[in-house]
C-alpha cells in the first residue's frame, strides 16, 4: 500500500493480537511442503508488522509458536526455528533502521525449551531495540495462555505460602502483573485468519474484552487490505466493556 496514502481511522486499537494460521494449508494447496507455507507466513508477518506500525498501532502481538506446536514433525519445527534465526539476524542487521522507526521487539512465552542460540539472540534483540518504543512488537514463541496463567497463579500462591500475601487480597491486577504481558494494554482486537473460529490458547486472560475478527484468508495470503478491513470492523464496533 502506498505510504503517502495510508488510510485513516476514527479510532485505532492500541493493541492488536494476530494468530498466524493457515500456513500448512496454503502450502498443501500448492503441492508444496508445509515449511514453504511458514516461509511465506514469515513474509506476511514482516509486511503486516511494518504496515501496522505505519498506521500508528502501538502494540502488536503475533502468535508464532505455541506450546503445542512441538508435537509437529521435527523437520517442520526445525524450519520454523530457522525462520526465527533469520528474523533475529535481520533485527541485528537493521538495528539503525528499527531504532529510527522506534520498533521495540519482545518475546512472550517460556524460553527454556527453545534452542539456546535462539534464546541468546532473543535476549540480544530485546536489548538492542529497547531504547524506543513507538511500536511494540511482541512475538509469542513457545507461548500457551493456560501455562502463563498457571505460572502466575503459582507465583502468587508462593507469596501466600510465605505469608507475604493473603489469598483474599489477590487482585486481577496482581495476576495481570505476573503474565508475560505485564504492563501492556490488553488486546483490543484479535485477528484470526484461515477460517478457524477459536483462540487456541492465545491471550485468554488478556482477551476478556477483545473484539474478535475472523477471515477465511490463509495467513500467507493475508494482505494490508485485509488488515484495513479488520480495523474498519473494529472502528464500527461499539465496545461497552459490560456496561450499557
Ligand atoms: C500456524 O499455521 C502457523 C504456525 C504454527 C507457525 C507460524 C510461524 C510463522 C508464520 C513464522 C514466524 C516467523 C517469524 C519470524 C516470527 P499452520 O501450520 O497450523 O497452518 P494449517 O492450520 O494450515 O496447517
Amino acid at each position: 500500500m502506498d505510504k503517502a496514502n495510508l488510510p485513516t481511522f476514527s479510532v485505532l486499537p492500541r493493541h492488536v493480537g494476530i494468530i498466524m494460521d493457515g500456513n500448512g494449508r496454503w502450502a498443501k494447496s500448492r503441492g508444496l511442503p508445509r515449511y514453504k507455507g511458514h516461509i511465506e507466513g514469515a513474509r506476511t508477518f514482516r509486511k503486516i508488522g511494518e504496515f501496522a506500525g505505519d498506521l500508528g498501532i502501538e502494540c502488536l502481538t503475533f502468535y508464532a509458536f505455541s506450546t503445542e506446536n512441538w508435537s509437529r514433525p521435527p523437520e517442520e519445527v526445525a524450519a520454523i526455528m530457522d525462520l526465527f534465526r533469520e528474523y533475529l539476524r535481520e533485527l541485528d542487521a537493521r538495528k539503525a533502521e528499527n531504532e529510527e522507526k522506534g520498533i521495540q521487539v519482545r518475546f512472550l512465552g517460556d524460553r527454556r525449551a527453545i534452542p539456546k542460540d535462539i534464546q541468546r539472540m532473543m535476549q540480544y534483540s530485546e536489548r538492542i531495540t529497547r531504547k524506543k518504543h513507538r511500536v511494540l512488537l511482541n512475538i509469542a514463541v513457545n507461548y500457551g495462555s493456560r501455562q502463563e496463567i498457571l505460572h502466575g497463579v503459582q507465583a502468587l500462591a508462593h507469596e501466600v505460602e510465605k505469608g507475604r500475601l493473603r489469598a483474599k487480597d489477590i487482585t486481577e491486577q496482581m495476576l495481570s502483573d505476573h503474565l508475560y504481558t505485564a504492563a501492556l494494554p490488553d488486546p483490543d482486537l484479535i485477528i484470526r485468519p484461515s477460517g478457524e473460529y477459536r483462540l487456541s490458547n492465545f491471550l485468554l486472560w488478556q482477551a476478556a474484552y477483545a473484539e474478535l475478527w475472523f477471515t477465511d484468508t490463509l495467513w500467507p495470503d493475508f494482505t494490508e487490505e485485509d488488515f484495513v478491513e479488520a480495523l474498519r470492523a473494529y472502528e464500527h464496533r461499539n465496545r461497552r466493556f459490560g456496561g450499557v
